[in-house]
């Protein structure tokens, strides 16, 4: 049986020398190494089979190139969109967090306040950008839980809280979390929002956890929302001065780190208070 090759015009057969180096190239372009040596085989001097070839595998690579950027510039794309999403979400979040206001006119601005400072202490611990924005977020919404309170406890009424009460508002940091639970790009913001509340010696709510089983980004909301609490003037008491602030903050630190509280203080006779 004759080989097809056998019956090309002479101008349009390959030498074994040419298809070998040719089948070399092909084969790194199969491993995705693209480069321009397959277009050395499309210039004369080289068999009409051989170029026919190359030009196709030249044109194969360009315009598989082509379509990797548009990919790529999709992937960007969409990763944009998800962050502004994120973004939208959040701050959605975060006015609703500032809707508590509305039920309650001694705390309107404390999520804010908190937020700032929680912000300024994170940075001043040299913590990374992006834990420093989750501590941000988790400032302003570390009481959003309190929404579900009933309106005896935001009664402006001069009135002692029951046993019943106390474990109402107990309850915050937990239904803030169920509250925000859905939104799972917020990640270690729900940690914070759940253990602002508890205490390095295990004495805090709704855990009881100890030490480092506590976030950090939750211990230094705790500082800056212990430090707000106090300064600020709420029905059941007058707001203590900022030097009052520093003492107390000082004799508690065994509950919520010495080192975060002495830096939050340095931190405020810096800059001021919000
Ligand atoms: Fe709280």
């Amino acid at each position: 049986m004759t080989a097809p090759s056998e019956n090309m015009p002479s101008e349009y057969k390959a030498s074994e020398d040419e298809i070998a180096k040719l089948i070399d190239i092909i084969e790194e372009v199969a491993k995705g190494n693209y480069s321009n040596d397959i277009m050395e085989f499309t210039k004369p001097g080289h068999s009409e089979m051989i170029q026919r070839i190359a030009e196709a595998i030249g044109m194969m690579m360009v315009r598989v190139e082509a379509r990797e950027v548009r990919l790529e510039q999709l992937v960007r794309n969409l990763r944009d969109l998800n962050r502004l999403l994120e973004k939208n979400t959040t701050q959605t979040v975060m006015a609703i967090a500032h809707a508590l206001g509305a039920r309650d006119k001694y705390t309107e601005g404390h999520g804010y306040r908190v937020s700032v400072y929680s912000e300024r202490l994170a940075r001043k611990m040299g913590l990374p950008e992006k834990e420093v924005e989750e501590i941000r977020v988790g400032g302003m919404l570390h009481d959003i839980g309190k929404i579900g309170f009933s309106d005896r406890v935001f009664s402006d009424e001069d009135i002692s809280f029951s046993e019943g009460m106390v474990a109402e508002i107990h309850k915050h940091p937990e239904i803030g979390v169920d509250i925000l639970k859905g939104l799972t790009f917020l990640g270690p913001i729900l940690d914070y929002v759940h253990y602002h509340h508890e205490n390095l010696d295990g004495t805090g709510y709704p855990n009881g956890l100890k030490g480092d089983e506590i976030p950090l980004g939750a211990r230094i909301i705790s500082v800056a929302d212990c430090f707000d609490a106090v300064t600020t003037d709420r029905p059941y008491h007058k707001g203590i001065t900022i030097e009052e602030a520093f003492a107390m903050l000082r004799e508690i630190s065994v509950k919520m780190s010495p080192e975060l509280v002495e830096a939050f203080i340095e931190e405020i006779e810096e800059k001021g208070i919000v």
